[in-house]
């Protein structure tokens, strides 16, 4: 028998990219709405006056009122060994490796040490609404051993990858060319495609890896069907200083990764801040994609993401935390800064395109978008209840808003973890408010 039950609620999500299509034509919204999940996956979803009465009445209905159903948000780019190295004052990216972020990924060595944080990290991305998340482990390989079991025990649709970093970092946190092919090779066989896990070679960035340790990257992703490439560009100018210093015969900085074969239609690049036509070209013809990380960029001080120039050259984004360079693990703190960053440009990022980064667009960015990133019929059941009265600011506010819109706004603006009063995955509980 299948397992069949229903939410009822008000239901919004995406179902194209607002920039593609008639504003109206890029989202489903019913005010009150009917989602029906059979066996992890949504099996109806409409007007709950229309769906009801074909629905058999021993299936039980779960009603929401003041609520909003939305799909679970998808986070591009976010190192969970950084989750307690969180707002960790004073400096730019280089210095801040330094000085904070190699000495705790240190402490990944220890499997335990490991388990405990994957398990908290987790924890922390429900509680915000995220369901699935492009991961950064640490160069240990225990360390996304410790990230996939955790969840594997949840069931979750996560991606990760041991860093690939044989030099530039201190002896305790390097690799070597061979040993992270070895070590890499181990953790696709052992988890990519294993349920809903998947494995991203994960070079940490350019300047911590020998142009012979990329040359293995890419001789994975050659090896493997599905894989991703994960890894940092152009996030602070130090950096892409420093890179046109190490790799002279590039001609910019995605070149050093272009001429290792590390360009595909899976490889997601965080930041790409400083980049030049040739290079939004190059991403846009590889069918790559750029993870938006606009609190992580405002708060190293990084510089500002030009969402326009990656648009007009159709470059996949999605958005990403970057816990701990990011400073929040939720998608409203992210996209309250990403419309601050837009604003800072005279640009605008309106509230139904910031939605589609944060669920079917990040989908999109990874693949994923006939999995998760909307309630289409078909898709996995990874959902979240946003109470739209959870705090009294929210609530007097949403009660005065008059559009979809309008609501969505002054939720990115005013609304955090609070406001998930529910998490499911393939239809499952996985995080509950109080
Ligand atoms: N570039 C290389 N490593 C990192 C990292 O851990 N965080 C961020 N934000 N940028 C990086
Ligand atoms: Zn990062």
């Amino acid at each position: 028998m299948p397992i069949i039950k229903a939410w009822r609620s008000a239901i919004l999500h995406c179902i194209a990219n607002p920039t593609d299509v008639a504003h109206e034509q890029a989202f489903q919204y019913f005010e009150d709405g009917l989602l029906v999940v059979e066996d992890g996956h949504i099996s109806a979803l409409g007007d709950a006056q229309t769906l009801l009465p074909s629905l058999s009445p021993d299936i039980d209905v779960e009603h929401h009122s003041n609520a909003l159903i939305i799909p679970g948000f998808i986070d591009t780019h976010i190192h969970y060994p950084q989750s307690d190295m969180i707002a960790s004052y004073g400096v730019q990216l280089l210095d801040w490796l330094n000085t904070y972020t190699f000495p705790e990924e240190r402490k990944f060595a220890d499997k335990d040490y490991a388990s405990q944080v994957a398990k908290r990290f987790l924890e922390e991305l429900l509680r915000n609404g995220t369901t699935t998340a492009l991961v950064f482990g640490t160069v240990h390989k225990a360390s996304v051993e410790a990230f996939f079991e955790a969840a594997e025990a949840q069931d979750l649709r996560m991606i990760c990858g041991k860093v690939m970093m044989d030099r530039h970092a201190p002896d305790y946190l390097t690799d070597t060319p061979e040993s992270s092919y070895q070590d890499s090779k181990a953790l696709i066989e052992n988890w990519h495609e294993k349920g809903r896990l998947h494995y991203a070679v994960t070079p940490r960035f350019a300047p911590t890896s020998s142009s012979e340790q990329l040359a293995q990257a890419g001789k994975l992703l050659s090896e493997f069907d599905n894989l991703y490439l994960h890894t940092h560009l152009s996030e602070n100018l130090k950096e892409c200083e420093w890179v046109q210093a190490l790799f002279p015969d590039s001609s910019h900085y995605l070149d050093v990764y272009d001429q290792h074969q590390l360009l595909s239609e899976r490889s997601v690049f965080a930041h790409g801040i400083h980049l030049c036509d040739q290079e939004y070209q190059r991403l846009s013809e590889t069918g790559s994609a750029i993870a938006f990380c606009p609190t992580s960029n405002l708060f190293l001080g990084s510089g500002l993401f030009n969402l326009e120039k990656a648009e007009l050259h159709k470059v996949n984004v999605g958005m990403g935390t970057d816990v701990g360079g990011g400073t929040s693990f939720s998608m409203f703190s992210t996209l309250n800064e990403a419309y601050k960053v837009i604003q800072m440009q005279g640009q605008n990022l309106d509230p139904m395109k910031s939605f589609y980064l944060a669920t079917l667009g990040g989908a999109k960015a990874l693949r994923l978008e006939d999995r998760v990133g909307n309630l289409a019929v078909g898709t996995e059941a990874d959902f979240v209840i946003l109470d739209k009265a959870a705090t009294p600011l929210l609530n007097t506010r949403l009660a005065r808003s008059s559009s979809i819109q309008d609501t969505l706004f002054a939720l990115m603006i005013l609304a955090d973890d609070r406001a998930i009063k529910a998490t499911y995955a393939m239809g499952q509980c996985v995080h509950r408010r109080d």
